[in-house]
């Protein structure tokens, strides 16, 4: 069967692990869309002067990204300056509409199913999807998993500034989706987190 699952949450919160180990026990797709703010901030980054509406954007059935015939390695998508100038360029409203429009047209450029991860992925892009997931975690637990993840780790207050960024922006604030499955992860191991995704999706 092949699923649309999406997982929203805040940073750190083991989204890309939840959906990773989904991807691999549904057989299926799994994309991070943070990325996709995180390629365009990195490119405002890097050209200074240049516009959003300068910015072709494309993801290809390998879930590949590139912007402008470029694609930005992974390690250059996560420095500290990107990790800002992304939940900044997020609030935009055009960065959006541009974000969603290529995320919808990806389920039907793949051959098997999609794990889809992010903060507006249920409540926005997707909200008919198979399962929607809201995945939590206490905030010291989010930032020591980050600490342990990356060597240049956000600190607790980077992450508290980019939730804030994130959940009071006008334009898809991160929140609880309709219908979604809440699952606050702070003293569960993922395994069990995945058993309980699974158990969710048996019915369907
Ligand atoms: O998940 P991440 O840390 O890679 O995301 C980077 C930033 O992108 C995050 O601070 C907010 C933004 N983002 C968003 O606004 N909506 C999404 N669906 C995914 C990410």
């Amino acid at each position: 069967m092949d699923y649309l699952v999406t997982i929203d949450g805040p940073s750190g919160v083991g989204k890309t692990t939840l959906g990773s180990l989904l991807a691999k026990e549904l057989n299926s797709n799994f994309f991070s869309s943070g990325k996709v703010y995180r390629n365009i901030a990195k490119y405002l980054n890097s050209n200074p002067s240049s516009d959003i509406s300068d910015i072709s954007l494309d993801i290809n059935d390998e879930l590949e990204i590139t912007l402008n015939s470029i694609s930005y390695q992974d390690i250059e998508l996560y420095e500290k300056d990107v990790n800002s100038k992304s939940s900044e360029i997020a609030k935009l409203k055009e960065v959006r509409k541009l974000v969603s429009k290529s995320l919808q047209n990806l389920p039907k450029k793949l051959s098997s199913g999609l794990i889809v991860e992010g903060r507006d992925m249920g409540s926005v892009v997707f909200p008919n999807a198979d399962l929607k997931i809201y995945l939590d975690a206490d905030i010291d637990i989010r930032a020591q998993r980050r600490l342990k993840q990356s060597n240049d780790s956000e600190t607790k207050e980077d992450l508290l500034q980019r939730d804030e960024n994130d959940i009071n922006r006008l334009e898809s604030p991160l929140m609880i989706p309709e219908n979604a499955l809440y699952i606050d992860n702070s003293n569960m191991k993922m395994d069990e987190v995945v058993k309980l995704v699974i158990r969710s999706l048996e019915p369907l």
